[in-house]
Order: structure tokens, then C-alpha cells, then sequence
């Protein structure tokens, strides 16, 4: 894992967006694994106002959302089908046919899991994975639990997760108790994988992603054992981890 710790989020926005320029400008046709929460927007605005500027071209990428609540039209505001359109799509040049999202309201969900996988797979999987983490050292709706999924699946979500996504919502009966999400199985395909951390509240599950036990109840802990892994930190996140392990932006 290599480590690299900025002042702050927007400089941990600015770091992570030209990962992304760098890939995509070795490799136009890139497939990107991308990530939804608050994490990663200053990113997307980055990345928005390189395609504005043209240094960067989506025409040929092909990106992989990471999961999907189960039930909720792509319609509701808090659908991550509308997240990424609102936050990056709408707003790059990138073909709609190649933006993949699971469908949450498929009829048949274990049968859209494993289309979902197919898909990655016919694609020549992913490039780079975007993650975010959650204060339970979550990797997207991989919770804590007794052992790693591999493949797209459905899960019922943490209490704590429920919690700390009900900010987006009016009522905390109203937020989703499922999901649909990428397995760290899948995550763990991926040829790169950066994942990104801000604030103070991330600082115990990342102290646990880097020195902890690899273990299914951290599940951001497989990370040590990827041999392409990058996590961008600001201060905040990174307070727990022992200088020498990683450099300073
Ligand atoms: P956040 O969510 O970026 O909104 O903190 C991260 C996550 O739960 O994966």
C-alpha cells in the first residue's frame, strides 16, 4: 500500500482527480470503478473542470459504479444513479451507453448481480477502482461481517451505516435498508485501487485498514494484501498512522 498524506480535502480532491488524468491519458479506453458519498466530489469537480479545459477526454471510458440502493427508483434524488449524473456525468463527456450502475429495481436481483459481474468482466475489468471508506472500515456496502463476498450481491445495511446516511435524507425511516454492491471479491480485481479518506472520523478504520488484522470484520483490510492499493489521506484521517508510512503531499 503506499500512502500519501495531503494538507487538506481539497488537495486530497486535486491528488486524486489527476490519478484519474494519468490513467485515462495512458489509456483513453479506460474502465474506471467509480465511487458515490461526499468523499469523493471535490474529485469530480476536478476532474469536471479538466474536461472543460480539455485535458481530459471520457469519449471512451467506461465506468463501473460501485453500488445501488435496493427499491429506489434511479428518479429519487437520493438514488446514486442520480448522484452520478448530478455529480459527474452530466457534466463530462462521456457516453451514456458506457455508464454502468446496478439496477436496485430489478425484478430478479441475484440475476442483475451477476449480469453486473459479467459486464465488468466483458469489459476487460476495471482499471482503477475509486473507493471511499466508511467509519467501520467498510469498502462501499461491504460491511463487517464474518467473511469477504466476491461477486455483486445484496445486503442489508449496517445500523451505522443507516445512521450516517441518513444526512441525505429527510427521515431516517426513509433511507434504504439494502443494497445492491460490488463484493470486495470484485473490488479486489481491479488493477488499481485508490481509495480516499478525509476527516477525523475515518482515522480508526484507517489505523485498521493499514496495521490491522486482515480480516472480513475490517473488511478495507484486504487492501493489504492488493499489490496495487494507493490511499490519499488529508491530516485528519491520516492522525493515527506513524509518519514513516507515508509521504506528505
Ligand atoms: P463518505 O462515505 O465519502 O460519505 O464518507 C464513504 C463510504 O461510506 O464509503
Amino acid at each position: 500500500m503506499r500512502i500519501i498524506v495531503c494538507e487538506n480535502y481539497e488537495e486530497v480532491s486535486k491528488k486524486a482527480a489527476q490519478m484519474i488524468l494519468s490513467q485515462v491519458t495512458l489509456k483513453p479506453n479506460s474502465v474506471l470503478g467509480l465511487a458515490t458519498g461526499s468523499t469523493p466530489v471535490g474529485m469530480y469537480k476536478n476532474l469536471i473542470q479538466m474536461n472543460k479545459e480539455r485535458y481530459i477526454d471520457f469519449s471512451e471510458v467506461k465506468t463501473f459504479n460501485l453500488d445501488e440502493y435496493y427499491n429506489l427508483p434511479r428518479t429519487n434524488e437520493e438514488s446514486y444513479y442520480h448522484f452520478m449524473y448530478e455529480n459527474l456525468f452530466n457534466h463530462i463527456n462521456i457516453n451514456s451507453e458506457n455508464v454502468n450502475i446496478p439496477n436496485g429495481m430489478a425484478e430478479d436481483i441475484e440475476a442483475e448481480c451477476a449480469r453486473y459481474d459479467e459486464a465488468i468482466k466483458e469489459s476487460g475489468g476495471i482499471d482503477i477502482q475509486v473507493l471511499g471508506i466508511g467509519n467501520n472500515a467498510h469498502i462501499r456496502f461491504n460491511e463487517p461481517t464474518v467473511n469477504f463476498e466476491k461477486g455483486t450481491h445484496l445486503v442489508e445495511l449496517d445500523e451505522s451505516t443507516i445512521q450516517a446516511n441518513s444526512r441525505f435524507f429527510d427521515d431516517i425511516d426513509d433511507v434504504p435498508k439494502k443494497a445492491i454492491t460490488m463484493g470486495v471479491g470484485a473490488i479486489f480485481k481491479s488493477k488499481k485501487i485508490m481509495l480516499l479518506a478525509c476527516g477525523e472520523n475515518k482515522a480508526e478504520a484507517i489505523y485498521n485498514t493499514v496495521y490491522g488484522k486482515v480480516i472480513p470484520e475490517v473488511p478495507a483490510s484486504i487492501l493489504q494484501f492488493h499489490n496495487d492499493t494507493i490511499i490519499i489521506l488529508d491530516k485528519a484521517a491520516a492522525k493515527l498512522l506513524k509518519k514513516e508510512d507515508y509521504k506528505t503531499a
